[in-house]
């Protein structure tokens, strides 16, 4: 190997890294597949099987109850098989789960298809930002897990759009079952990944990192020094389990995980991705205009990513933090208003879909992509697996619990007073932010968990 970086190395080397950064991504697609179709879906399978609500609710529900289990365990998985073949399981799983999911032949049948798609998003939606916090340099780290997220919401946007296209010849089967191609394509990509350097050196397997390494970064110097960073970290003897019962800083860091997690999703983002239809129809939308404008929900989602990537690594995570939160809180609280005052008029209609549209400008631009990046970057490595898991595990459960109790909430307190309390707590997580929150932009890995393992308070971690 040459001493010195030769610039046309470097250049192919960021190439690399960028490829497998954009194939583990296309994890986030098959998980935004996989959140979208179903909306379109239920009453189909209602019809065709003649079951009552509470079935679809198991239906739909089944998922998100895999994917916590999936999630559960990936970290287990992650650390004995290795990133890239926990990957490669899950893209199976996926293709298997789909394909199942289009041929089932009873209710029962779709029920063990879409747990056995909830598993694969799980593992996929635990491995994939874990692999990209790994193999991403520093510099681009923010964007890359960004980009993660920029998949789930094309796949979510894509997945409006089949369930469009397939509801007029009423082809649920279709709808579901396609899901397979992308699932293929996903698995051929995951097969050409490289191993994570940093679980390859966790296993000792030192020379087999270097040479990835090597690949991914194409300057001798620049993969010493991170070689050496991390095996000056892995002289550390505990991890997991262990790190956590015995290492009150790393409960620190698990904590802010989960409460990054959770905070995410009692945004109520999901109340809008599975329920829009229905909330544009207590607005008074017909079928068609409801078809529609949760088409446009789903693009809204997946142009407004863009503005996380482009400002994450410049900005910084905390301002897009606030500016999200403050956006959600004000737009959520006019919707609540609206809802309040009686959406008759076509001009309420008009005001309350743009406030929603606004909300999801809030959501995509900040807590979605910088969450799951923030909850990959602030574990220590060798928890890294366990800090993860727990919370993409709370993740699938605030999901299931955000979606099992939005009609409720509806029909208990009413729509005003639904969508009042979620801006209160987009206010509330302003201040979270601000108390817990650190920023991670522009620092390596490494002296995250030098400054979380010293005792510092979370929000001094980073810079
Ligand atoms: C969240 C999902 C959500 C999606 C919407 C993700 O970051 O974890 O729950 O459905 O964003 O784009």
């Amino acid at each position: 190997m040459n001493a010195i970086a030769m610039p046309g190395t470097v250049s192919r080397a960021r190439t690399a890294t960028l490829l497998a950064c954009v194939l583990a991504a296309l994890a986030g697609l098959m998980f935004g597949l996989d959140i979208g179709v179903i909306s379109g879906a239920t009453q189909l399978i209602q019809a065709e099987f003649a079951v009552p609500d509470r079935m679809i609710e198991w239906i739909v529900g089944a998922m998100m109850l895999g994917a916590a289990i999936g999630a559960a365990g990936a970290g287990w998985l992650s650390a004995t098989l290795g990133r890239k073949r926990s990957l490669i399981l899950s893209a199976l799983l996926f293709v298997a789960g789909s394909l199942l999911c289009g041929l089932a032949w009873s209710p029962g049948a779709l029920i063990g298809a879409r747990l056995a798609l909830g598993l694969a998003i799980g593992m996929a939606a635990f491995t994939a930002p874990l692999y990209l916090a790994e193999v991403a340099p520093e510099q681009i780290r923010g964007a890359m897990i960004s980009t993660y997220q920029l998949m789930i919401t094309i796949g979510i946007f894509v997945a409006f759009l089949s369930d469009l296209a397939f509801s007029y010849s009423g082809a649920w089967r279709w709808m579901l079952g396609i899901i397979a191609i992308p699932g293929a394509l996903f698995l051929l990509g995951v097969l050409l990944l490289p191993e994570s350097p940093r679980w390859l050196l966790l296993r000792g397997r030192r020379e087999e990192a270097t040479a990835v390494l090597a690949r991914l970064r194409g300057d001798d110097a620049v993969v010493g020094r991170e070689v050496a960073g991390i095996e000056a970290q892995l002289e550390s003897p505990q991890h997991g389990w262990q790190l956590f019962r015995h290492n009150r800083n790393f409960r620190h860091s698990v904590g802010l995980g989960i409460a990054l997690q959770v905070m995410q999703q009692l945004t109520g983002i999901n109340v809008i991705m599975y329920y829009a239809p229905r909330i544009f129809a207590s607005v008074g939308f017909g079928t068609s205009a409801q078809m529609w404008t949760t088409a446009i929900v789903g693009l809204t989602n997946l142009l407004a990513t863009f503005i996380a990537i482009g400002l994450v690594d410049r900005l910084g995570r905390k301002p897009i933090l606030y500016v999200g939160f403050a956006v959600m809180a004000a737009s959520l609280g006019a919707v609540g208003t609206t809802m309040h005052l009686g959406t008759a008029t076509h001009a309420a209609q008009m005001f309350t879909v743009s406030a929603l549209l606004v909300f999801i400008v809030g959501f995509a631009m900040s807590a979605g992509p910088l969450v799951w990046t923030l909850c990959s970057e602030v574990q220590p490595l060798r928890g890294r697996d366990f800090g993860i898991g727990c919370s993409t595990f709370v993740n699938w459960t605030a999901n299931m619990i955000v979606g099992a109790t939005f009609l409720t909430l509806l029909n208990g307190i009413g729509h005003a007073a639904t969508f009042w309390l979620y801006a209160a707590l987009n206010l509330l997580f302003i201040l979270v932010t601000f108390l817990w929150v650190p920023e991670t932009r522009g620092v390596t890995l490494e002296q995250i968990e030098r400054r979380l393992m010293a005792g510092r308070p979370l929000r001094e971690i980073g810079r």
